[in-house]
């Protein structure tokens, strides 16, 4: 089950925060994950709230690198930072823990003004136990790594040995107890549990003992008809339920899928219990259009086709968050639906951090996504040429720089399913968005009109509308123009604009900076730059 509170109203739930806070229950600023009609929003003080979030590289959550990185996310305007928290660091010697990476992290966070996403660095890095600490790694006969099929240890700790389990329960059971005590202000959002885990390499471990659970008959959740056509089993007519006889060629990536995922839920579980902050996994991506097999990826992970089996094996996670390396629009917005679904937010806590990815936040944001961010902002090896600025700084800065001061409301529209967006495909071709009683194209060639040449030499252009009223669009994007066609209960009207303003958000209110009119509207329709631009059109049906 998700740990999302489902809610009737909006207003019905702050009310009942305020309840049970008055009670002194429980604390009702603590951040919440809240879903309505399949959507869903992040609740920080109480209110909805969307992550413009940036990503330090993996070694950079060290006190020497908080001036790197903190004024990285100044450069961005993030309002909130993921930062690293290592095992091996918090836990040198068994049992003695550590917290000071948290207080420097929380404190320096504080200071930026900024939240803060701690991730576990833990059993799995990337598949790998890089992260564990110095005794658990010298032990590896208690905390082993998986065998692989043709024998022979592979870099990736094995999910099915209870020790490390264990330990791993300890340690961040230990971390969340501590941060409950150290951070009664919520800096920190959400805890993301481990890191792309699963294995590369080999599907499962095929050790010995593991050889025998997996002879085993299949757990009985996952005999529920519903998931085993979720996973694509047509024939369920088999008496014996073992994982080979029920899942065939996929038997052993199913496997493993519910050992990290048994694994991780318990982890998180264990930590929740001592303080239930929102919690999610991310997932290193499969090729979300082909159906590779699992000895093409990270196995176990929660990749697009195991996300049936996450779910029912790992109720404690509230999210499974796509990280996004992938090129090209197609793939990248087939990876968004999949993991948007009723019972999983919609969350990106990586993207590669170049300009190809900045129009996704878009989709995201309309998408009733809870947040975005890109991967190693803080690129302290790289020298700030004036071309890496442009190509990997700017496309994401100016984003968060200009929606920053509406955050709150882009949050609440997200959320109540008022933002339609599109971004620019690689054919550079017009789009359609379907707006109740008007149709809107979205160019992106030249001046609008059919084959123009496209505005930008790459597909960067994308555009949100949010629907304020029934003929009132707020419109924000980038290398694009819009035009508006009546229908529905409009179709055949005459219709003009009545006002197109552009202007930019402070504190939550839009500052009117000038009217676009005459060429500005009436050669293809209002215009957006190369810098996000934001304009109030209305629109009169005569
Ligand atoms: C995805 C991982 O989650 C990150 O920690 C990092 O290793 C990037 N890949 C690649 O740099």
């Amino acid at each position: 089950m998700l740990k999302i509170i489902k809610v009737l109203s909006v207003s019905s739930f702050f009310i009942c925060c305020f309840l049970i806070q008055s009670f002194g229950q429980t604390d009702a600023t603590i951040p919440k994950l809240i879903e309505k009609n399949g959507r869903h929003t992040l609740l920080v003080d109480g209110k909805p709230f969307f992550i413009f979030g940036a990503q330090s590289h993996n070694s950079s959550a060290w006190p020497a690198m908080m001036p790197t990185v903190f004024s990285a996310i100044k450069d961005i305007y993030a309002n909130t930072v993921e930062l690293p928290i290592y095992w091996e660091q918090i836990e040198p010697v068994q049992g003695k823990f550590d917290f000071s990476l948290i207080d420097t992290l929380l404190q320096q966070s504080r200071k930026h003004q900024v939240h803060l996403v701690l991730l576990w660095f833990a059993t799995w890095k990337n598949g790998s136990n890089h992260y564990m600490p110095e005794w658990m790694k010298k032990d590896a006969e208690k905390y082993p790594n998986i065998v692989g099929e043709k024998g022979g240890h592979v870099d990736s700790p094995s999910p099915n040995f209870n020790a490390t389990l264990e330990a791993d329960k300890k340690a961040f059971a230990a971390v969340m107890r501590y941060l409950k005590k150290a951070d009664r202000q919520h800096t920190v959002i959400m805890v993301q549990v481990e890191n792309e885990p699963g294995a590369w390499g080999s599907v499962r471990d095929y050790s010995s003992s593991v050889q025998e659970l997996f002879k085993q008959q299949i757990p009985k959740e996952l005999l529920e008809p519903s998931l085993l056509k979720q996973l694509h089993v047509a024939d369920t007519t088999y008496t014996n339920t073992s994982w080979q006889n029920v899942f065939g060629e996929r038997a052993d990536e199913y496997f493993q899928a519910w050992s990290v995922a048994k694994f991780i839920e318990q982890v998180t579980a264990a930590g929740k219990a001592e303080y239930a902050l929102p919690m999610y996994v991310n997932a290193a991506l499969r090729n979300p259009l082909t159906n590779p097999t699992a000895n093409n990826y990270e196995s176990g992970g929660p990749t697009d086709n195991v996300i049936p089996i996450w779910k029912v094996a790992a109720p404690s996670i509230d999210i499974l968050a796509p990280d996004i390396y992938e090129y090209g629009s197609e793939k990248i917005l087939k990876v968004l639906e999949l993991y948007n679904r009723n019972d999983n937010p919609l969350f990106v806590p990586e993207a590669s951090f170049t300009f190809d990815k900045a129009k996704y936040l878009y989709q995201v944001l309309a998408q009733g996504g809870i947040g975005f961010a890109p991967f190693g902002v803080d690129d302290h090896h790289q020298s700030f040429s004036k071309e890496y600025i442009l190509n990997h700084l700017t496309p994401f800065a100016q984003e968060y720089q200009a929606l920053a001061p509406m955050m709150r409301e882009l949050a609440a529209w997200s959320f109540e399913g008022k933002i339609k967006a599109v971004v620019e495909r690689e054919d550079n071709g017009n789009q359609l968005v379907d707006l109740g009683n008007w149709e809107a194209t979205v160019y992106f060639g030249g001046d609008g009109r059919a084959n123009a040449a496209p505005i930008h030499s790459k597909p960067i252009g994308k555009l949100m509308i949010i629907t304020l009223e029934e003929n009132k669009f707020l419109l924000i994007g980038t290398d694009c123009h819009i035009s508006f066609k009546p229908k529905e209960k409009y179709a055949g009207h005459d219709w003009q604009y009545n006002k197109v303003e552009e202007g930019i958000f402070e504190n939550g209110k839009f500052k009117l900076l000038l009217i676009q009119n005459g060429d500005e509207t009436d050669w293809g329709g209002p215009g957006f730059g190369a810098k996000p631009t934001i304009l109030q059109a209305t629109l009169i049906v005569r």
